[in-house]
């Protein structure tokens, strides 16, 4: 893995994949079902831009950590958010038939499968973080109790339960902020917050400027997420389009217009910068992130 920060933020991503991909796949090489496996494979490889761990690695960069620490870490993190995909595009939540420019994985095997694959997902990125060779005990606990947290009642799954409830012209503009926190700003919080908790020695500068760019970053994410899924200037090769009518899912386009969620979304850019830019010999790559979280066409 190149550590260089002056590499461009796609090559560091393409590395960062590299990795990941990797650590999903000699996961599952443990396991014997080979027909479930296949599913995950599918629904964890192909097409995934490796955002979350991206800003794993980049973390560990800024903490001068070694990326062995971070793999595991990156591993569970991605599991997680590829499960939540499976399942968000299901009839039942988003009904979407297409995902990464393929078909969505219960398009491609089946409800039910994708319903367990997902499931079997979930366990297996804890299964992961368990096992790992790369953490010792004290910090595998750390994990395990920060993303069973942010993928579950406080966070993702509260998050996702909200959205679905919600009819997009009855909600005001900060219950829509604390929704896309919970179901996008936990998950991604924790592939900062995480590794924060193993750096014991940080100055309280360092700390308190991850922290408060972990809290925000998933919002700013999942703003340009909202104005992908409508803005005609998206890549429409990963965006094809969905058997579900856009402008009736909960986003910021559709409760604030276009135009202003653009706005929107350049302050909280500002807002992450300014958070790292307090540190920001270290940041680097963060901050490269960033631009490319609040920029990306895909
Ligand atoms: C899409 O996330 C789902 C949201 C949380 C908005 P990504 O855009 O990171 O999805 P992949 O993994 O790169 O396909
Ligand atoms: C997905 O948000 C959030 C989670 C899966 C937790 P979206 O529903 O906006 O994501 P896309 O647009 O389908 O990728
Ligand atoms: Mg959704
Ligand atoms: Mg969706
Ligand atoms: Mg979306």
């Amino acid at each position: 893995m190149a550590q260089k920060t002056e590499l461009s933020v796609e090559l560091f991503l393409k590395d960062c994949a590299q990795r990941t991909s990797r650590d999903i796949t000699h996961c599952l090489n443990r396991h014997h079902d080979k027909e479930l496996s296949k599913i995950i494979l599918y629904a964890s490889l192909d097409g995934a831009k490796r955002i979350r761990p991206g800003l794993v690695y980049a973390t560990a960069q800024a903490l001068d950590m070694n990326f062995e620490t971070a793999d595991p870490i990156a591993c569970a993190i991605e599991l997680i958010h590829c499960y939540s995909l499976v399942h968000d595009d299901l009839p039942s939540m988003d009904n979407d038939d297409f995902r990464r420019g393929q078909l969505a994985c219960h398009k491609a095997f089946g409800e039910a499968e994708a319903i367990l694959a997902g499931n079997a997902m979930q366990a297996l990125a804890f299964e992961h973080l368990a096992t790992t060779p790369h953490l010792d005990d004290k910090k595998k606990l750390i994990a395990i109790k920060q993303l069973s947290r942010a993928a579950g009642l406080e966070g993702m799954a509260s998050g996702q339960a909200m959205d679905i409830k919600e009819v997009q012209t009855a909600i005001n503009i900060q219950y829509l902020e604390q929704i896309h926190r919970l179901k996008t700003g936990s998950l991604m919080a924790t592939c900062i917050t995480i590794l924060l908790e193993y750096a014991t020695e940080l100055s309280p500068l360092m700390k308190q400027s991850l922290r408060a760019y972990a809290s925000d970053i998933g919002l700013c994410f999942q703003i340009r997420d909202d104005i992908l899924d409508i803005d005609e200037n998206a890549d429409l090769t990963t965006k094809l389009p969905s058997s579900n009518d856009e402008a009736n899912k909960l986003s910021y386009p559709a409760t604030i217009g276009l135009a202003q969620s653009k706005e929107k979304l350049k302050e909280v850019e500002a807002r992450c910068l300014h958070h790292l830019h307090k540190v920001a010999n270290k940041t680097t790559m963060l901050q490269a992130i960033t631009h490319y979280i609040a920029n990306r066409l895909s």
